[in-house]
């Protein structure tokens, strides 16, 4: 990420404020004493099926050695955190679900909604964590180029002589989620807002417009083309 203008300044003037050096104690990127708790997968508001999930969560901070999780109410269970990350497994029944996490006096809910359509997937190797983690004991983050955690399995996307920009940076999880989507292909939001999510839509009104109720994906390749502009 980019620093802003702002925040350079803002820098610059705590550095001058503590007498012009460059003091360890100003902390930029926050505390990582922080107690922090998340629900990872399945995501928000996700269109689920009754029966078996897997919840998948980030616990980090003091404190937080196990994690309490229950749906409704119902169903309490403790599970172990390990390098900051936990998974436990939960049943899910018809209608509205929150599922909620407590740990070292922090709180997550995920309210998601299950009905006999369904629609989220786990991506298929899910609950072998280590396949792209490692051992947990290690953590869980997962450092750029994520990519590489990618190509054990998939075969390479970015072989074409034009590569999408994420691609270049290794992001693939900037459009998929590596746990479990409830879009096609594991998108990390519907397909007609993942594109537009990054490129203005103003300058891709005039062509969009000629082929309207055109999926972005029919005319472009999202990982790479030998053809200007991506194009398939
Ligand atoms: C197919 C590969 C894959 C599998 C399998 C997988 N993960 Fe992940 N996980 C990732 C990637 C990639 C990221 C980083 C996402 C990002 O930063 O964009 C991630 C992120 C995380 C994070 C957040 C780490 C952080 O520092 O923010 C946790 C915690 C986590 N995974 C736990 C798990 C657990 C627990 C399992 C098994 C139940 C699991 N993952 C299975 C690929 C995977
Ligand atoms: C341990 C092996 C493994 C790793 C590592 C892995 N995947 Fe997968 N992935 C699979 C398998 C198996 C499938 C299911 C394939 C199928 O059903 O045909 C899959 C499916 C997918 C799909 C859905 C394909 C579709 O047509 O719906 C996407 C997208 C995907 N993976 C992206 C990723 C990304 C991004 C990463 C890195 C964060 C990753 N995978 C890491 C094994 C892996
Ligand atoms: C800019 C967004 C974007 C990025 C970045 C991206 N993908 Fe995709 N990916 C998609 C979309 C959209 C699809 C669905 C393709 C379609 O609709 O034809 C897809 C499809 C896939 C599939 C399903 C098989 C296929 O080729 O259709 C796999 C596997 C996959 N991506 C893996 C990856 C991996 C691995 C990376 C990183 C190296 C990556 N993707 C980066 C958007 C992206
Ligand atoms: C995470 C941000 C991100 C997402 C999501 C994303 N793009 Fe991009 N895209 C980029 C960047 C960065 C570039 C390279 C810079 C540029 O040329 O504008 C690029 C370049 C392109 C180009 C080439 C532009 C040119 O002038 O050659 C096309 C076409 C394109 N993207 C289409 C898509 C489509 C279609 C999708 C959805 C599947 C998508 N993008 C999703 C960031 C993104
Ligand atoms: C019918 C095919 C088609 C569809 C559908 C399509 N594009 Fe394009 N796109 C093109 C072609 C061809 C170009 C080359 C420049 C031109 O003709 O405007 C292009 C150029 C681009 C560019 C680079 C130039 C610019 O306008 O910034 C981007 C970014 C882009 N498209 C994004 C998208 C996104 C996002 C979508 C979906 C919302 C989309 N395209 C849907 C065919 C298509």
């Amino acid at each position: 990420m980019k620093m802003g203008k702002g925040a350079l300044q803002a820098l610059v003037i705590l550095a001058l404020m503590a007498g012009g050096g460059f003091l360890p104690a100003i902390s930029i990127s926050g505390d990582p004493g922080t107690p922090g708790l998340a629900i990872l997968a399945p995501s928000k508001g996700a269109p689920m099926s009754a029966g078996r999930a897997l919840v998948i969560g980030k616990a980090t901070g003091e404190g937080m050695r196990r994690v309490e999780i229950d749906v409704n109410g119902k169903g309490k269970q403790s599970v172990a955190v390990a390098g900051g990350g936990f998974s436990a497994p939960v049943h899910l029944s018809s209608g509205r679900n929150v599922i909620r996490a407590r740990a070292g006096g922090a709180s997550a809910a995920l309210e998601v909604a299950v009905s006999a359509k369904g629609g989220y997937a786990y991506h298929k190797p899910v609950e072998k964590c280590a396949e792209c983690h490692g051992s947990a004991g290690k953590g869980y983050s997962v450092k750029a180029p994520k990519d590489s955690v990618c190509y054990r399995c998939h075969g390479r996307m970015d072989g074409k002589k034009l590569v999408h920009g994420p691609m270049g940076s290794g992001e693939c999880t900037a459009c998929h989620d590596p746990h479990g989507s409830a879009n096609k292909a594991l998108a990390v939001s519907r397909h007609d807002l993942l594109c537009v999510s990054c490129h203005d839509q103003k300058s891709s009104a005039g062509h969009i417009a000629k082929s309207r109720g055109k999926a972005c994906t029919a005319c472009h390749d999202p990982h790479s083309s030998d053809k200007v502009y991506l194009q398939r």
